[in-house]
């Protein structure tokens, strides 16, 4: 039995080691070690403490989420007021801020202000008190002079450190700083929630302070909340630092997080630099951010400026344009895609927000539009962040107008008026026109006449809703059935650009069964699975004739897609269709496929594949290999006819290179399937 003592020493060893490593990884955003390792040393603190509960201390990295739910929130006195921010909305706004600073600090003309600049992060203020080194308490800003106590779900961000690192903190030092709740967690986190019927945030701020005000700390440390600390409140003796940038480069040796991105610039030219540096990253960024914030780095000369009523005249938020804005829904109308799919869209009272202004807005499906409850004559949050599409965040619930009606699942198509269907557990509504539908006709056009599919050049998105509305395309045969007086007196077509199309559409008829295959739209068949359709089965008529557990055989092809082949073809539209196509002169080679496969065109050939191939998974392309007489084999040897490369190959290259043996790219390898 080991002694107390050694215990103890290790006890005391280990905590050391993993609040090294909780530096490594949070304040540094550098980890020396694997996650698994850093669990490997939790777990065995975890066990001595367990054994030895007279040895567990407050600040143990095992007691973040020790603590009882409270019943109710205390409240915090802030010793040193917690104060907000002026903001300026424009470059005029900063150069009067700057002005004043200058005119405070009797500033000569030309002699220009040192500022930390540094994003300004959406989230919650919070303070954490540390005595000796230890948190102690963690606040709330409230409403600047009062906040409430949250020390117990403060404790359960790991980015908190618990004690702080190495020796010079001040005895007591009250830190202030942002939680907030990092993008790709806000998105993981609601999915989730979605997925369990559990209520959903509305953006990473509401997030952060909606999780920090949990009574249960349990619930808090299910969130992924971060935090980045910008400043100092109460502190004990001397300063921290003679600059605001030096004061968070100490806090930052201490353990305590600090913004990668903050910087020192020089004057109103160096403030509008990081401004627009930062804009540029914001969509990159994986937080939350609403501006800029500019603070006179010299403390001395906080000093000198002082506040005016709560806010301090030595810092200002410079903000973004609004990503987020109030506008009221005119309209709820469905979208028609290429497989019938049904999306609403809210038509909106035109607003500026993002920097563009936006009319329409998407709602995703329909359980979406019901989850939301978005109704016409509702005033609606509107988002637009970056290049995303404009989408409906939520409804403001207490100005929904008298009487607005909630939206249903239209029966008919609001384009072809043919019935509406949902299957089972899908959250996407469809049209059953297929063709008929002009909406998906436009769409699965485009398909058809696609690079990947029958590659018909000069043929673009234009011309084929220009065909369409002149009621001249029913169906892809109908394309084989141009004339060149007709494409010539269309709108924007010369005679020597109808020429060329013509060319083009001939030049297609002559195809391969797996770009028919795939041109054709069947729903879920993909380019990879048209390739190994045509590769396991050859020809069209065995496709066609070929039940469900012969569609099974195929690499790749699972039920949901057997029954979509199935389907097809079981259509005597769709039937008609190919007959046209065939009979207009669009041909492929066609096999038959035989048991043996002897007399395939890959017959006598041996494949090695290495890498990751993008447009296929390796199976199928073995499927395919194999479906042509191909063999695939694991080891390149001086027998290898090819070795195929996908990315990231491994020592298979290296050794075909020195075998002389022929390497293929993916797309070499889809040329001779295909071809
Ligand atoms: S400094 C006296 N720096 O913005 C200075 N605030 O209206 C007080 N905020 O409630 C704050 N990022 O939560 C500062 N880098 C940053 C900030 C920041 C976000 C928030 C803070 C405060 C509000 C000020």
């Amino acid at each position: 039995m080991a002694k107390a003592g050694d215990i103890g020493t290790r006890i005391a060893a280990l905590r050391e080691e993993i609040r090294h490593h909780n530096y490594r990884y949070h304040v540094l955003d550098d980890p020396e070690i694997p996650d698994i390792e850093y669990d490997r040393l939790m777990r065995e603190l975890q066990g001595l403490e367990e054994v030895h509960p007279e040895l567990v201390t407050p600040d143990s990295p095992t007691q973040r989420v020790g603590a009882e739910p409270v019943a109710a929130f205390g409240t915090v006195e802030h010793r040193v007021p917690m104060l907000s921010l002026d903001n300026a909305f424009s470059d005029e706004e900063l150069q009067s801020f700057d002005r004043r600073v200058r005119e405070k600090l009797e500033r000569e003309e030309g002699e220009v202000v040192e500022y930390a600049a540094e994003p300004k992060l959406d989230g919650a203020a919070v303070s954490l008190l540390y005595e000796a080194g230890v948190l102690v308490r963690g606040a709330t800003r409230g409403d600047g002079r009062i906040g409430e106590d949250i020390t117990h779900n403060i404790r359960t961000i790991d980015g908190v450190p618990l004690r702080l690192r190495g020796s010079g903190y001040p005895g007591v030092i009250e830190v202030r700083g942002e939680v907030f709740m990092p993008r790709e967690g806000f998105r993981a986190y609601n999915e989730e929630a979605a997925k369990t019927g559990g209520k959903l945030f509305v953006n990473p701020r509401n997030a952060a302070a909606g999780s920090l005000r949990q009574l249960d700390p349990k619930l808090t440390a299910q969130r992924p909340l971060d935090i980045y600390l910008y400043g100092v409140g109460y502190v004990e003796g001397d300063d921290v630092g003679a600059s605001h940038s030096e004061t968070l480069d100490r806090l930052q040796g201490w353990g305590l997080k600090t913004c990668p991105e903050r910087r020192v610039v020089s004057g109103v030219d160096g403030c509008k630099a990081y401004y627009d540096d930062i804009a540029g990253k914001r969509d990159g960024l994986p937080y939350d951010i609403d501006g800029v914030v500019y603070k006179v780095n010299r403390i001395s000369e906080q000093r000198e400026l002082g506040f005016v009523s709560r806010a301090p005249r030595w810092a200002i938020a410079h903000k973004f344009p609004a990503q987020e804005e109030l506008t009221v829904v005119r309209a709820i109308e469905f979208q028609v895609g290429r497989t019938g799919a049904l999306t609403p869209v809210a038509r909106l009272e035109p607003v500026f927000v993002g920097g563009v202004t936006v009319s329409n807005a998407t709602l995703h499906n329909i359980d979406e539009l019901h989850r939301k409850d978005v109704r016409v004559g509702d005033t609606v949050i509107v988002r637009r962040a970056g290049d995303v599409i404009p989408e409906v965040v939520g409804v403001i619930a207490d100005r929904r107008p008298k009487g607005a009606r909630k939206v249903g699942l239209p029966k008919k198509c609001p384009v072809c008026d043919s019935a509406v269907t949902r299957e089972e557990g899908e959250a996407v509504a469809r049209c059953t026109g297929g063709l008929v539908c002009a909406a998906q006709r436009i769409e699965a056009l485009k398909h058809f006449v696609s690079r990947r599919a029958m590659d018909i050049e000069g043929f673009g998105a234009k011309l084929v809703e220009q065909l369409v509305s002149l009621d001249r395309l029913h169906t892809p045969a109908d394309i084989y059935t141009l004339t060149r007086d007709e494409l010539a007196g269309l709108e924007r077509m010369g005679e020597k650009s109808a020429e060329n199309l013509l060319e083009s559409i001939e030049k297609s008829k002559s195809t391969t069964f797996s770009r028919f295959l795939f041109a054709l739209g069947v729903r879920d068949v993909g380019e990879a699975t048209a390739m190994s359709l045509a590769g396991h089965f050859g020809n069209l008529q065995a496709l066609q004739s070929a039940d469900e557990p012969a569609l099974l055989e195929v690499a790749d092809v699972g039920p949901v897609v057997a029954s979509r082949i199935k389907a097809f073809f079981s259509e005597s539209h769709n039937l008609d269709v190919i007959r046209e196509l065939q009979r207009s002169g669009v041909t492929w080679e066609e096999r038959e496929v035989a048991a043996s496969n002897t007399d395939g065109k890959l017959a006598g050939q041996t494949f090695v594949l290495t890498g990751t191939l993008s447009g296929m998974t390796r199976d199928q392309a073995k499927d395919l290999i194999v479906s042509m007489g191909g063999k695939v084999t694991g080891s390149v040897s001086a027998k290898t006819s090819y070795v195929v490369a996908g990315d990231k190959p491994g020592s298979k290259l290296k050794k075909a290179e020195d075998l002389g043996v022929t390497v293929l790219t993916e797309d070499e390898l889809r040329s001779i399937i295909s071809d």
